[in-house]
């Protein structure tokens, strides 16, 4: 499938994410100079929930093992793997632990973003412990990687609210829990990050990885980051920036300014849209299809794999869905940002406001 892709689109300048076999994505950075193209793959949300002894949640591990075998499989090899967040369901070490073993079959390096469902039992002492900082920066051929950690929140709901860790965990754990709070990428985080692209020459394709949408779409489901606009200036004066996130279990797309943002499907289980979608201004087009409830008989159902080309900066997203027909989203230059080719209605404007 990456051979299809890549004879595809080699020509295209930008950044390519070729899908291989669900539930994995595979994403090729694709330069004019095709010797230095390459691939990387990307899993995310596989939620490993324990259940008691040695159970686990069944269907979880599948869709890990599945994933873990596909990229083993994938030709060409990708460099390297990100793992997107959500390894865990409520953080605790067994299920760190499961998930880890599960992804100790992966042939490649594997660098790992930090998500809530691993983090909020132990402020992440114990994810970090077995795989390092929580947020850093590495340099591959020609890119510069960023991993935040997007998914931290105000310090007295962290701190001050809690009668243990268990407590905070299950509240932060719930989708629209209205006791929970919004992520954020924080001030230490954005001053570090600051110094870290201060580095970084300004024609460097840059590509950050978070955990949450470091832009701001349904804040009662927190797919949403509160400090987003001060990230997003922060990239602001590269000239290509392209953020993938997992954490939303869906297709999005967007465009903002110089910044494409693509979200990556989970291995467990996908989450309907929001009835009502954006509630900050940004360019997301008005939702105009509402994705179907999941088949509860079907486990893989709204679960797949995607690719994207990301021509000039602009994001042309390829989706094979496992139980639904195929979904093509293309930035279109018409209009100036990206629309659903099949389900887009053109009569209905770009939603702006509140
Ligand atoms: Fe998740
Ligand atoms: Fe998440």
């Amino acid at each position: 499938m990456s051979n299809i892709n890549r004879r595809d689109f080699i020509k295209s300048a930008g950044i390519l994410m070729a899908g291989t076999a669900l539930p994995l994505s595979t994403i090729e950075m694709v330069f004019a100079d095709s010797q230095q193209n390459f691939t990387f793959a990307y899993i995310s949300d596989s939620h490993i929930q324990h259940i008691k002894g040695k159970q686990f949640v069944r269907n979880w591990d599948r869709g890990l093992m599945r994933a873990v075998a596909e990229t083993n499989l994938m030709d060409p090899k990708p460099d390297f793997v990100i793992y997107g967040g959500d390894l865990a369901q409520l953080a605790k070490k067994s299920e760190i632990d499961h998930g880890l073993e599960l992804l100790s079959g992966l042939r490649h390096k594997t660098y790992y973003v930090m998500g809530e469902h691993d983090y909020y039992l132990d402020l992440g002492e114990y994810w970090e412990s077995q795989l390092g900082p929580q947020y850093y920066s590495f340099d591959h051929k020609g890119v510069h990687f960023v991993v935040l950690n997007s998914i931290l929140t105000y310090d007295d709901w962290t701190y001050n609210r809690w009668s243990s860790g268990e407590e905070r965990m299950n509240v932060m754990a719930g989708l629209d829990n209205p006791n929970g709070s919004p992520f954020m990428v924080g001030e230490k985080q954005r001053t570090w990050l600051k110094a870290d692209l201060a580095k970084v020459d300004k024609d460097t394709p840059v590509v950050v990885f978070s955990h949450s949408p470091l832009q701001k779409l349904f804040k009662n489901w927190n797919f949403w980051t509160e400090d987003a606009e001060q990230v997003q200036a922060l990239l602001q004066p590269f000239k290509k920036v392209t953020v993938f996130y997992g954490h939303v279990h869906q297709i999005q797309y967007n465009q903002i300014g110089n910044i494409s943002f693509q979200s990556v499907m989970a291995t467990a289980w996908p989450w309907p849209y929001p009835k009502t979608y954006a509630q900050a201004p940004n360019y997301m087009p008005k939702l105009t299809v509402d994705m179907n409830r999941a088949d509860p008989f079907f486990e893989r159902d709204a679960t797949g794999w995607q690719f994207v080309d990301i021509h000039n900066g602009n994001a042309a997203m390829h989706y094979s869905l496992a139980n639904n027909s195929r979904r093509t989203v293309a930035f279109n230059t018409q209009t100036g940002r990206p629309e659903d080719m099949k389900y887009q209605d053109h009569r209905i404007p770009p939603q702006t406001h509140y």
